[in-house]
């Protein structure tokens, strides 16, 4: 927990286990990075609505064979304003934004039902491209969620109606039985939906499409909503 003496819950490291930390420098320096070859990005050929170009971007990312292109980061903040992150799938792009779906009662839930001001970011390793969204989280509504709910495996929907996601787990079989309860739960009424669940959409108050570029002269450009249009502007690298 953020705010909380750290050192108590943290293994004390013997001192001898950190001579190898100048090894470590070494070896990430020695990784790649940004090293290409990309398919150049001319900014000048994007649409007028972001919507299209992550679209096409998407698509590129599928094309390539890239695993989970469909996984983001979402950035929350919390109650006393700490930062906090986590991976995602993106389940839908439409007129109201970017969606994900949801336990309302975890922690990320309790953050954006507090302050639904929240980041998504996309890297496609690949391709060199990251996209980054910054917008306002909406939920979809009952309808939104039972579709997406009952379309997911029955280990998903047993787990989301455990409501009890990154809680403390202090013994394993209490996992297990909860489990087997929720899919019983299920097997007696398969349209049985979690009013915990949520599926949310981002609707981007901006959006950044970033190419990287071997010899780092990256290409950036920002979408700002302006009104009912998209400003354009680059940015620099
Ligand atoms: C590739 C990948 C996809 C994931 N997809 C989801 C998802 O769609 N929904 C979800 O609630 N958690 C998903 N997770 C788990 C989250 O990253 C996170 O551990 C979990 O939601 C708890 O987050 P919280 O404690 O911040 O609420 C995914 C993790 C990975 C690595």
């Amino acid at each position: 927990m953020l705010g909380e003496p750290v050192l108590q819950h943290m293994h004390v490291v013997p001192s001898w286990d950190f001579a190898p930390m100048s090894m470590m420098r070494d070896k990430l320096r020695a990784l790649k990075s940004l090293a290409g070859p990309y398919t150049p990005f001319d900014p000048s050929t994007a649409p007028d609505d972001p919507t299209d170009l992550f679209a096409q971007w998407l698509q590129m990312a599928i094309d390539a064979g890239l695993r989970e292109p469909h996984a983001m980061t979402l950035s929350t903040v919390d109650e006393k304003g700490f930062a906090d992150a986590r991976v995602l799938i993106l389940k839908n792009v439409d007129e109201h934004g970017w969606h994900f779906a949801i336990t309302k009662s975890s922690p990320k839930g309790k953050q954006i039902a507090a302050n639904p001001n929240v980041a998504l970011t996309f890297y496609w390793p690949t391709l060199g491209r990251q996209v980054c969204i910054r917008g306002v989280a909406c939920d979809m509504g009952a309808a939104v969620r039972d579709a997406d709910f009952l379309a997911r495996p029955v280990g998903s929907r047993a787990g989301a109606l455990l409501e009890r996601q990154s809680d403390v787990l202090d013994d394993e079989s209490e996992l297990d039985n909860g489990l087997e309860q929720q899919r019983q739960r299920i097997a007696a009424d398969p349209q049985l939906v979690s009013t915990n669940w949520a599926v949310y959409a981002v609707k981007p108050a901006e959006i950044e499409f970033w190419q990287g570029n071997e010899e780092r002269r990256h290409v950036r450009l920002n979408y700002r909503r302006d009104g009912h249009t998209w400003l354009r502007e680059r940015l620099w690298p």
